[in-house]
């Protein structure tokens, strides 16, 4: 599904990415871990467009896809989610998910209907799927920090992508926030048959549900497996699970 030959990109002579490859197979629930500054973020800007890499290769359902706009990827079938929540706070959350739909889908025949009355059913199909219906009509921007994380998942889902990569989607939450929308992703996941890539702070949620990990230590790849090898990796333990994860 996904492929990275050899991405470079720095930031004023910082190699942030300092040439990373990894495959990503298509129908996977793949990571990417590292410590704060390893460069996770940088790598999925690079894969989706928000950055352009200095040197290397993006391929995406077998065609070269690198330094393509974020919009024509997402119109390809990649579909993404940020760090910091990336809603509109004045919208309510139907609006937000609704005004994905009218974005991706356009108006098709309905030239004359207002917009507001365009893709209700949709909208609230998702809405219901993300675990936010009853909330359709609250104002985003005063949602909890989970749940508009749940409403990222379902504008980005919106979108219809084949591929989701998630940077970081447990982020600032719970205990019980984070077992749930893990619950969440991987449900939906399996429902729409979709490839996950998702960068993960909290190891328990990685080890989890991810079923290939790649450990990136300051720009680089330093481990990439199945968790089990991963785990036992000796760079990986030294870097970074650190003691916690010795035994
Ligand atoms: N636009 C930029 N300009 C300058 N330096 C940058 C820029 N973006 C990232 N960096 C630097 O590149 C390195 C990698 O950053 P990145 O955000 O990719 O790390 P990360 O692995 O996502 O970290 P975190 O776990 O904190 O999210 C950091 O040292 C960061 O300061
Ligand atoms: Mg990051």
């Amino acid at each position: 599904m996904l492929e990275v030959r050899d991405l470079r990109r720095s930031f004023d002579g910082f190699m942030a990415v300092a040439g990373v490859s990894l495959t990503v197979p298509q129908g996977s629930i793949s990571a990417i871990i590292g410590p704060n500054g390893a460069g996770k973020t940088t790598l999925f800007n690079l894969i989706t467009g928000h950055l352009k890499p200095d040197s290397g290769q993006v391929m995406f359902k077998g065609r070269e896809v690198t330094g393509i706009p974020p919009h024509d990827l997402c119109r390809l079938g990649m579909g993404r989610s940020f760090q910091r929540t990336n809603i509109f706070p004045k919208l309510t959350v139907f609006q937000n998910v609704q005004a994905a739909f009218l974005c991706h889908r356009g108006r098709g025949w309905n030239l004359f209907a207002p917009v507001e009355r365009l893709y209700l059913e949709e909208t609230e199909a998702l809405l219901d799927s993300v675990g936010l219906l009853a909330k359709a009509g609250e104002v985003s921007g005063f949602l909890s920090h989970g749940n508009q994380k749940q409403l990222e998942l379902g504008i980005a889902l919106a979108l219809e992508p084949e591929i989701l990569l998630l940077d970081e989607p447990t982020a600032g939450m719970s205990g019980a926030e984070t077992r749930e929308t893990i619950q969440l992703i991987e449900r939906l996941a399996r429902e729409r048959s979709l490839t996950l890539l998702f960068t993960e702070h909290d190891m328990e949620v990685v080890f989890s549900i991810a079923q290939r990990i790649t450990v990136l230590h300051q720009g680089r790849v330093i481990a990439d497996g199945e968790p089990a090898e991963v785990r036992r990796h000796p760079d990986v333990r030294r870097v970074y699970l650190g003691e916690k994860h010795d035994r």
